[in-house]
């Protein structure tokens, strides 16, 4: 219960176009096609109402790789990248491990839902090159409103900050919320923003990395391609081009409904189980996605006792709220893209360690 992918068999109509292609004798070199760049068009429009041209886009071999390009490109050693933590933490390890400084713009939690503080996200903006943001986001599972998102771009395109929206988990937000991505908001978002989107977390295929790039502004996008082309980081290999193509279909829309339907059920499942069970565990209600943050502060144990509470006493595999950045502090996430069987089972054990 703990990496961000399912439980959940990867589509049949996925594993099929995969197969099929292995039948051709010949795993020669391969180029996306029009067919790749009309399958995320149509399936971007589609959902999000955003409609993109062709040149916009581009193959990123995966999007923590896409954040690390970014910061390569765009910032120079020991330049302050912002982060809002807890956060999904590569974002500030590959700012870290690059030698750039992270700049961490702590969340606010308002009756176990995560809020921006403006005056703060400013303050500490105004000092960065680049802000990532999770959208939505992980671990809170916060999906962010269209207002937010236009006062984070206007904030960020008043001083010069680029914005990577890392898109992943937007196919995954749950009903009735509504996912938006960032460069649609407003014009400064739109100038001053990379998007990154996968079909990857939605259609359980991390692992052939095929994820791309939305970049509506002509210059950034001509310095970030050009970056990612001298070292050909731009190509993907022959599975990666397929992916998109078959997931983003009618059958694709179909089977995501019934995953974020059963999703949906899950959540609901943990908060009755939580609410007549375990009361002094409270949760982050997740808007988009599979990961639950579990509110554990009330137990007044410190982070190595939650985790020994959890991993030794219960058995779990959970990660640890702290791996997200120290506001993480109380809290363990814990991945419910499985069966009900097996959360019944992780949640009678947790209370069995409590007790
Ligand atoms: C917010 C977020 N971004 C990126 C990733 C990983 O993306 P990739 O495997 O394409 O690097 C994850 C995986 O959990 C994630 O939660």
């Amino acid at each position: 219960m703990w990496i961000a992918d399912m439980d959940f068999c990867t589509p049949q109509f996925i594993i099929d176009a995969l197969q099929d292609r292995l039948h051709h004798a010949v795993l020669g070199y391969s180029i996306p096609g029009e067919e790749w760049s009309k399958a995320i068009i149509n399936w971007v429009n589609d959902r999000y109402n955003w409609k993109i041209e062709n040149d916009w886009l581009g193959f990123i071999p995966g999007i923590v790789r896409g954040i690390a390009f970014v910061i390569k490109t765009f910032t120079n050693p020991n330049d302050k990248v912002m982060v809002m933590s807890p956060v999904y933490h590569p974002f500030f390890h590959v700012a870290e491990d690059n030698g750039r400084q992270p700049e961490y713009c702590p969340l606010i939690i308002k009756d176990e839902i995560y809020y921006i503080d403006f005056n703060l996200f400013e303050e500490k903006v105004k000092n960065c090159k680049v802000f990532i943001l999770s959208n939505p986001h992980n671990p809170g599972g916060r999906v962010w409103t269209k207002e937010e998102l236009q006062q984070m771009a206007s904030i960020c395109h008043k001083h010069n900050v680029i914005v990577i929206s890392d898109e992943i988990h937007a196919d995954l937000t749950l009903k009735p919320y509504r996912h938006y991505p960032f460069a649609t908001v407003s014009k400064e978002a739109a100038e001053c923003s990379i998007t990154f989107m996968s079909p990857s977390k939605a259609f359980n295929t991390p692992g052939i990395i095929s994820s791309y790039s939305i970049v509506p502004n002509d210059n950034l996008r001509a310095t970030f391609n050009s970056y990612l082309t001298a070292s050909e980081l731009n190509q993907g290999n022959l599975f990666a081009y397929i992916v998109p193509v078959t997931a983003y279909s009618e059958s694709g829309s179909d089977w995501l409904e019934q995953v974020c339907s059963y999703i949906s059920d899950n959540i609901d499942f943990v908060d009755k189980y939580l609410t007549e069970n375990l009361p002094i565990i409270k949760f982050i209600r997740p808007m988009a996605s599979f990961l639950i943050f579990l509110d554990c502060r009330e137990l007044n144990l410190s982070q190595p006792e939650l985790e020994n509470l959890f991993i030794e006493k219960a058995g779990l595999a959970l990660n640890t709220g702290t791996m997200f950045g120290p506001e993480g502090k109380g809290f363990m996430r814990m991945n419910i893209a499985t069966s009900r069987a097996t959360i019944k089972e992780a949640l009678d054990r947790i209370k069995a360690a409590i007790e």
